[in-house]
């Protein structure tokens, strides 16, 4: 499609509507959810604590793009483009290592934890090393969230730092640990992953494990008495946000945005777990089960779930045109010993079920959209944030 057909077919979008089938299925308006949406936002990379000491590093990767996330001697953390400066050999090819020197496998350049070329045999008397290090992209640090913006002048991170400080003190992110990591390949377009990510209306038919515990699945059910009732325990617990905080600057802001939302569990459920009950020890300052969740989300794609006792974040980001990638990490209190204070498998069983339930749920999705026979339906009133998620999505990526 060129731009002229972008933008009519942009143009005859329906409020509240699912998206016209080209939008999962055209190369030339995929090319642009890459140039305007994901090298433009703020992207969640990982946490701190995956690369404690110099010369740890792990890839984050989108679209055939690497970009190698290492701490540096003097622990400042860099985001380094994976590409070589020579003749564009990729250098890290693992998933994550440790290595002083970054070193080309073509032709063997190295370089520093900082990006500096170090080495470069046989370039002759002239050659000049320091402008040849590798390519930096931006990198800020929330908490220990490290993310990333591929855009050369970013939209500024601090509104963000700002508003989140209060919602995520009590968990004391910065001393957390990554206690399990997990990627799911999702073969549908990043944008049904999303979709289906920013919506409740299929919890109760697709989760009923979450739906047990989490009274998102049915708002309406939620009682006054146990609104107030999870908020006072809040207070006494520690925890600093209300309810309802959630909110978006603008439409256009999305990109770049952030909210958070705390919300009961149903009576007798204190965190996501299997059987409602505690699965790590209390996070941070927390100093006990109020009964409440917090949703939060930071930019288009990173979610997560802010319990007393863990936080699960989510993030996801297109493999290519039909594959999506939900990559979900399990943070836990600091010194929280696996085996000892928490057990693997209790602490991840719930979003591993529920997320296996999705990658089935929006892989049919995605079967369904590519029919002869598609065609977009009407978004329930439980879908009005896949709308505010959609309405920004064809704005962001309308032609100029
Ligand atoms: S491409 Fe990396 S050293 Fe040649
Ligand atoms: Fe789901």
């Amino acid at each position: 499609m060129d731009k002229q057909a972008i933008s009519a077919l942009i143009n005859s979008q329906k409020e509240q509507f699912a998206l016209d089938q080209k939008f999962y299925t055209d190369a030339n308006i995929y090319e642009r959810d890459i140039t305007e949406i994901f090298l433009k936002s703020w992207l969640y990379a990982g946490h701190i604590s995956e690369i404690p000491n110099s010369g740890d590093w792990f890839l984050f990767e989108l679209d055939g793009e690497s970009v190698i996330i290492i701490r540096s001697k003097d622990d400042s953390i860099h985001a380094l483009l994976n590409v070589c400066r020579h003749r564009g050999s990729k250098i890290c090819l693992q998933q994550k290592g440790c290595d002083q020197i970054l070193v080309c496998p073509y032709h063997a350049w190295g370089y520093g934890t900082d990006g500096n070329l170090l080495a470069a045999p046989h370039m002759g008397e002239n050659f000049d090393k320091s402008a040849m290090g590798l390519k930096k992209i931006h990198l800020e640090i929330l908490d220990g969230l490290i993310y990333i913006n591929f855009a050369e002048q970013p939209s500024s991170f601090s509104p963000i730092q700002t508003a989140m400080s209060d919602c995520l003190e009590p968990y004391d992110l910065t001393n957390a640990k990554v206690a399990h990591r997990k990627s799911y390949l999702i073969n549908g377009n990043w944008k049904l992953s999303v979709e289906n990510y920013t919506e409740c209306y299929h919890c109760a038919p697709s989760h009923p494990e979450y739906s047990r515990g989490h009274s998102l699945a049915k708002p309406n059910a939620r009682s006054t008495d146990l609104m107030k009732e999870v908020l006072i325990k809040s207070t006494q617990c520690g925890l600093k946000n209300n309810f309802l905080d959630r909110y978006f600057q603008n439409a256009e802001g999305f990109g770049a945005d952030y909210g958070y939302e705390r919300y009961p569990m149903w009576r007798g459920h204190v965190t996501g777990s299997e059987d409602g009950q505690g699965v790590a020890p209390l996070m941070g300052s927390i100093s006990g089960y109020d009964g409440g969740t917090t949703d939060f989300q930071i930019g288009p794609v990173c979610f997560a779930l802010a319990y007393c006792d863990y936080i699960v974040i989510y993030r996801f980001t297109p493999i290519s045109l039909t594959q999506s990638e939900c990559d979900i990490t399990w943070l836990v209190n600091g010194d929280a010993v696996e085996g000892k204070d928490y057990d693997l498998k209790r602490l991840i069983w719930l979003w591993d079920v529920t997320t296996i339930a999705d990658k089935r749920i929006i892989e049919s999705n995605a079967l369904g959209v590519n029919s002869r026979f598609y065609e977009p339906g009407p978004l329930s009133t439980m879908e009005y944030f896949t709308w505010t998620f959609l309405s920004w999505y064809i704005e962001a990526i309308k032609p100029d």
